[in-house]
């Protein structure tokens, strides 16, 4: 998965990198303008454009007109009074100027394109960045990540004066007191292996989805049991399978206790034990709640 993740980073990191390289060439070339050498060259060969000075047409530079509008006019009128018409020569092509960017500024097209490529920038960055937000493990304190949940002293006083396990929404877990007495019997079963440390503290954490179809499993205070609203799976206190259509006990998550706080590793889910396992020998204590 963080492989497809990487890929996505790049190909988006080159696709905004071509995009903003196209449209600033293209914002250059449209805002100054550019003459094909062949027209240069017929412009260069027209007299009508050469200045009158010194500076040549194809610098740039502006081409002074031999006689002005106003001249002209005055001419042609003459001419009109005189019976005769003054001489005009062709008509003077003008010569665009070349941009000065500085004077020039910002023209319309540039803050427009400008604009698109920001917000479609900006767009993408958005989608990106949710998008490695939502598939991205959570790296600190929630689900996915080692989750401090409580001193262990104060945790267990909770639950022995409530009666109902501890529920850590954020890690989607409860915690329930692992008894001493069924030590020695967890120690035979292969599937505690790994939660073995958790157990010897005096502590389980138990995912809160139900292993049969996924329900979230709660707590039934008058049974003191786990009991499945979907379709009646029940377990015990630690989370052993005692009825319904579960395949196995309900998964878990390891525990280990560092300096008197319980930290719990929601990286990984740990398989419920088998059908049958019953370390605690917990019986109902009360009617059932499903
Ligand atoms: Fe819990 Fe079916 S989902 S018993």
């Amino acid at each position: 998965m963080n492989i497809f993740i990487a890929v996505a980073v790049v190909l988006a990191i080159v696709a905004i990198a071509f995009f903003l390289l196209s449209f600033s060439r293209r914002d250059t070339e449209e805002a100054t303008g550019f003459v094909a050498r062949e027209t240069a060259k017929r412009d260069k060969a027209n007299p009508t454009l050469v200045a009158v000075g010194s500076v040549p047409a194809d610098a740039g530079a502006s081409t002074e007109l031999a006689l002005s509008g106003r001249d002209l006019e005055r001419a042609v009128a003459a001419g009109r009074r005189g019976g005769t018409l003054a001489p005009v020569g062709p008509a003077p092509i003008a010569v665009r100027e070349a941009y000065d960017q500085d004077a020039l500024g910002v023209t319309r097209r540039q803050f427009l394109n400008r604009s698109m490529t920001g917000l479609f920038v900006f767009g993408l960055s958005a989608f990106g960045a949710a998008c490695i937000a939502f598939l991205w493990p959570t790296l600190k304190g929630g689900f996915g990540s080692k989750i401090r949940a409580g001193a262990l002293e104060d945790v267990l006083k909770e639950i022995d004066t409530t009666k109902t396990p501890a529920y850590r929404p954020e890690g989607r877990f409860y915690l329930n007191p692992y008894p001493t007495t069924a030590l020695a019997k967890a120690k035979t079963i292969p599937a505690y292996a790994a939660l073995l440390p958790g157990y010897e503290a005096g502590v389980v954490a138990l995912y809160q989805k139900c292993v049969h179809l996924g329900c979230r499993v709660p707590w039934c205070k008058s049974s003191q049991w786990f009991e499945c609203p979907c379709h009646g799976s029940q377990y015990n206190r630690v989370g052993e399978k005692k009825d319904g259509p579960a395949p196995r006990g309900l998964d878990r998550f390891a525990v280990t206790v560092e300096g008197g706080q319980i930290i719990v590793d929601t990286k990984a889910v740990i398989p419920g034990p088998p059908l049958g396992t019953d370390t605690t020998g917990q019986q109902i204590e009360g009617p059932h709640c499903a």
